[in-house]
């Protein structure tokens, strides 16, 4: 049975904390409440939010439409052969509870994503990414259903048009779509990602001398528990902004005027810039406007100290854009999606 719940807060609903209120909210356990939900009369005529773990979201106002939360549950094996797993699991689980119970069974290839807020069916929206790997690396397919006719349609790793943080649900397929499933393809015999950033470091600092799925998992909650704030403690919605894309004779031409910018080149005409750098840069780095700021220990991520309002979160990421486009000539984009 479907429960339409009127005038509900969404501060529980998203890791920002913002309280914003929506006009309907449905919970949909199973598929067979999404077939339910779309053949309701005003479905079709309201505008809809899809909901996960609502840790990639803002929310500048009240939405005066319906809110779908997802809470498919189920992880199962659905085949093996020697070397790998087919893996599935439903769009409501929790990311990390799910890459957890991978690690348990020594399935290999999403380690390095452990202690990524959200739900498996958004991962694939924004395609998640942490320490040199991304979802697309173990991305096999997933199953939607067409929110316009109800229809279930399988996506492949092609058909999601996966690139940096970004996917077809984005762009053209974007509000088309409920994700109820995702399947991963795991190795049995893990290949380590463990040259980004301070995961080396780390497993040293642990005392790791032979590395395992569970010790590179590990080291990554490590590094990220002490760089960046628990939603459940300061609202936040991880990496605000995307890392900026630069042709490399910009980078080169900032080079001699900043030494010290850091960049990664993505191939011979494109550097990566971390816009963490790019923001602390411009002195915002554990800026506090009153209830909300920039985070103390990476300034790629806004929190909301309680009470902070979603607009006023977007006003200080204007002003943030305004600033280092001023300075450096980079316009920053969002990765956060606004509602
Ligand atoms: N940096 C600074 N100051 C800061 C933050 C970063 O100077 O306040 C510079 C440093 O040079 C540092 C470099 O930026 O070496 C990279 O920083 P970090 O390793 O923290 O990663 P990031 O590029 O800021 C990206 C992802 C994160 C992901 C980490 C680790 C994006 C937008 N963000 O951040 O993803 O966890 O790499 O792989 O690509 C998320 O998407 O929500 C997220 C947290």
């Amino acid at each position: 049975m479907l429960t339409i719940q009127s005038n509900v807060s969404l501060k529980p609903y998203n890791t920002f904390g913002i309280d914003a209120t929506a006009r309907y909210l449905i919970e949909v356990e199973n598929e067979e409440d999404i077939q339910t939900l779309l053949q309701l009369p005003n479905t079709h005529s309201l505008p809809m939010l899809i909901l996960g773990g609502g840790s990639n979201l803002l929310l500048t106002q009240d939405f005066n439409g319906l809110v779908v939360k997802i809470n498919l549950k189920g992880i199962s094996l659905v085949k093996e052969d020697q070397e790998y797993v087919w893996v599935r699991a439903g769009a409501g689980e929790s990311w990390h509870n799910f890459v957890m119970y991978c690690v348990e069974k020594g399935w290999a290839g999403i380690e390095n994503l452990s202690l990524i807020p959200g739900t498996v069916g958004a991962a694939p929206m924004q395609n998640i990414g942490a320490y040199g790997v991304e979802i697309k690396d173990t991305f096999d397919r997933l199953e939607a259903v067409h929110v316009a006719t109800g229809e279930k349609h399988i996506f492949n790793n092609a058909d999601c048009h996966f690139g940096y943080r970004n996917s077809i649900f984005k762009n053209e397929a974007k509000g088309q779509y409920i994700i109820s499933s995702v399947q991963f393809k795991l190795a049995k015999k893990p290949t380590f990602h463990v040259s980004y950033g301070d995961i080396q470091n780390t497993l040293e600092q642990m005392g790791v001398k032979e590395l395992s799925i569970k010790s590179v998992s590990e080291a990554v909650i490590k590094i990220r528990r002490s760089k960046l704030p628990d939603p459940a403690e300061i609202g936040n919605a991880g990496s605000f902004f995307k890392n900026p894309e630069i042709p490399s004779s910009q980078y080169e031409t900032l080079k001699t005027q900043y030494p010290m910018i850091p960049g990664y080149v993505i191939n011979e005409t494109t550097v990566k810039v971390p816009a963490g750098w790019l923001i602390e840069q411009n002195g915002w780095k554990g800026k506090r406007i009153g209830s909300i700021g920039v985070h103390t220990r990476q300034a790629l991520v806004l929190v909301n100290y309680g009470g902070g309002k979603g607009a006023e979160i977007q006003q200080l990421a204007r002003k943030i854009q305004e600033s280092v486009e001023e300075q450096f000539g980079i316009r920053l984009y969002t990765e956060v999606n606004f509602v």
